[in-house]
């Protein structure tokens, strides 16, 4: 039989905490190439989800099989950069560096130690952050300080990053939500044309049904841990999302 072409299959998973339920016996099956958005109310466990998804979060049940391999494969962290990226709304740039290290970053996984140590001081393989840096519109900023950038050009600077390190999947929490509308856009613009340039799967939480119509091509609605939905983004209605984001209707 053919080998499917999942890149993902996570099958009856749940997480609790303090035994309070943070995923509920929750299966997904996601192809190569989708870009899919993550939406629910506060504590739907999307982020717990993604958690599960980068394998960070390693307490709970079920099981997860990531392009073929189970978790135990990726402990190799190498391994791990080349098939999983993460992306997060505080954007996780070190601030008093160079934009130039950030974007290296990327390839710490790859490199040795000493050239990890080194390239804090000579930036390795300059010349690869700066075709990065060029696909995000940020070339002119390289040698900049990181911090001195604003949000917008700090997530951007986030995503060369992933496109130094390379991953086939990128999770992201929340990649847009600290950021103005027309920062947001300017963002997700680049990362879902760098997705489909890379040949990526995009997995994103958000809170904007807008931009989740707009960027993704499935979306997956969670709400106390459990699929509402999961539907192509065609096929969402406002009755769904009314059924997703209701009011004081929980059930004990
Ligand atoms: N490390 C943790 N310790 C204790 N409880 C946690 C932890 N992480 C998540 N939870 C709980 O698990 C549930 C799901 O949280 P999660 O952060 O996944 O929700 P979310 O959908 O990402 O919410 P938000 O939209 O606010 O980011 C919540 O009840 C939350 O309080
Ligand atoms: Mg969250």
């Amino acid at each position: 039989m053919e080998t499917s072409q999942n890149i993902i299959d996570l099958k009856d998973v749940s997480v609790s905490f303090d035994g309070k339920i943070a995923l509920s016996s929750l299966s997904l099956l996601i192809n190569k190439g989708e870009r899919i958005a993550l939406i629910g109310p506060s504590g739907a466990g999307k982020s717990t989800l993604l958690n599960v998804l980068s394998l960070s979060q390693v307490s709970g049940t079920g099981m997860l099989i990531i392009d073929g391999q189970p978790p135990s494969y990726y402990r190799n962290r190498k391994v791990r950069a080349k098939k999983i990226g993460v992306i997060r709304q505080q954007f996780d740039l070190v601030n008093a560096l160079p934009v130039v290290h950030n974007v290296l970053a990327g390839k710490l996984a790859d490199w040795s130690l000493v050239k990890s140590i080194l390239s804090l001081v000579i930036p390795q393989e300059k010349e690869m952050a700066k075709k990065a840096l060029t696909r995000v519109g940020l070339a002119h900023k390289i040698l900049e300080q990181t911090g001195s950038l604003s949000g917008g050009e700090q997530q951007r600077v986030a995503l060369a990053r992933l496109l130094v390190q390379e991953p086939e999947i990128i999770l992201a929490d929340e990649p847009v939500a600290s950021l103005d509308p027309a920062r947001a856009e300017d963002v997700l613009d680049i990362l879902t044309k760098l997705v489909l340039e890379e040949k990526q799967t995009l997995i994103a939480s958000l809170h904007s049904v807008d931009y989740a119509k707009k960027y993704f091509t499935r979306v997956i609605g969670l709400r106390e841990g459990a699929l509402v939905f999961d539907l192509p983004v065609g096929e969402l209605t406002d009755r769904h999302l009314s059924e997703l984001y209701k009011l004081g209707e929980t059930m004990e």
